[in-house]
């Protein structure tokens, strides 16, 4: 009999970009992340015959079915299982469009395979699990504000910061673009490492990621936000600066960065962080929640704006 999890995307105000061991997924920096109500993945997994993985009910016979199977055979070793498996996931995320689709997924995978075999894990080993699928994975564990520990292969696992925050904290995921990200986050983090300005990126982690923790404890709005924007900023001026240079910002990238800048100044206030990928995410309170959907549908074309808040850990659905 299958069993299905499911997780929630979560969004980095204090970002993952850097790793020290690849293979492992060990980052260089401890990260800090908000899980958001409306983007998760449902995922069913069933001993089989063969291997099958299908995404939004269609099969998958690319990079996306390798990634699934390759993390699966280390679970599988790890636990002494033999099995084949179908695996699937509907994804209630736009998929690769900068909402890390990944964290939802491997999180959604890590918990099915351990509730499929009765394996007695704690959410810290979940999420370690989680994490060697994807790094962002670690923490989609925990609902509300979760923090990714750096640390060494045992000790690298997201622990919740606060599971039900009563914050006044919004987030619009607005979809720009719809298109694919031409670089993955794992390419991406590679690349980065290779600027000058890395090394500066790591130190400022753990003064970042304190002073988070501490915005959190206070409720202040404006400090976690000129924060978050500012790291973001940092993580993408790393790959400005890369060798090769790339960027994920498109035209409306910036376009949408100005427009945030502008509601500002004229005391709307809110802030933009951005992933992998050209679309933004604006945090703001709910008080300006429809004002600023009115600016970007005014400014944009075809403009999708999801207002999300904080969503839930890992749950089981049979
Ligand atoms: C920019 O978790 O997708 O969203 O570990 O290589 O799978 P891999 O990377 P992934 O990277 C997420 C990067 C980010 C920042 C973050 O979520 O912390």
């Amino acid at each position: 009999m299958k069993k299905t999890a499911r997780a929630h995307t979560n969004i980095a105000l204090i970002k993952y970009w850097g790793k020290k061991d690849p293979k492992l997924r060990l980052p260089l920096m401890s990260s800090l992340s908000m899980t958001l109500d409306k983007f998760y993945t449902d995922t069913s997994i069933e001993a089989a015959e063969e291997n099958s993985f299908y995404l939004n009910n269609e099969k998958q016979t690319s990079n996306a079915s390798k990634r699934v199977f390759s993390y699966l055979e280390m679970l599988k070793k790890k636990y002494d299982i033999t099995d084949n498996f179908t695996v699937s996931s509907i994804n209630h995320v736009p998929t690769a469009a900068g909402l890390a689709s990944s964290s939802s997924a491997f999180a959604a995978l890590a918990s099915a395979f351990c509730a499929y075999y009765n394996i007695n894990v704690d959410k810290k080993e979940l999420s370690r699990l989680a994490r060697m699928g994807s790094g962002s994975a670690s923490r989609s564990i925990y609902g509300g504000f979760a923090i990714w520990q750096k640390g060494d292969d045992n000790s690298s696992f997201a622990y919740s910061l606060d599971e039900k925050p009563k914050m006044d904290l919004h987030l619009l995921a607005i979809e720009l673009n719809k298109n694919q990200k031409s670089i993955s986050s794992t390419k991406g983090m590679e690349l980065a490492q290779t600027s000058s300005f890395f090394e500066t990126w790591i130190q400022k982690n753990d003064s970042e990621l304190n002073e988070m923790i501490q915005a959190i404890k206070d409720e202040d709005f404006t400090k976690l936000g000129s924060l978050a924007e500012l790291n973001a900023s940092e993580m993408h001026a790393v790959n400005l600066s890369a060798q090769p240079p790339f960027t994920y910002f498109e035209p409306d990238t910036i376009k949408a960065i100005k427009l945030v800048e502008n509601m500002r100044t004229q005391g709307i206030e809110c802030y933009y962080t951005i992933d992998a990928g050209p679309n933004v995410k604006v945090l703001c309170q709910l008080r300006n929640v429809k004002d600023i959907k009115q600016r970007f549908e005014s400014s944009f074309n075809n403009v999708t704006i999801i207002d999300a808040s904080f969503g839930p850990g890992v749950s089981y659905l049979d």
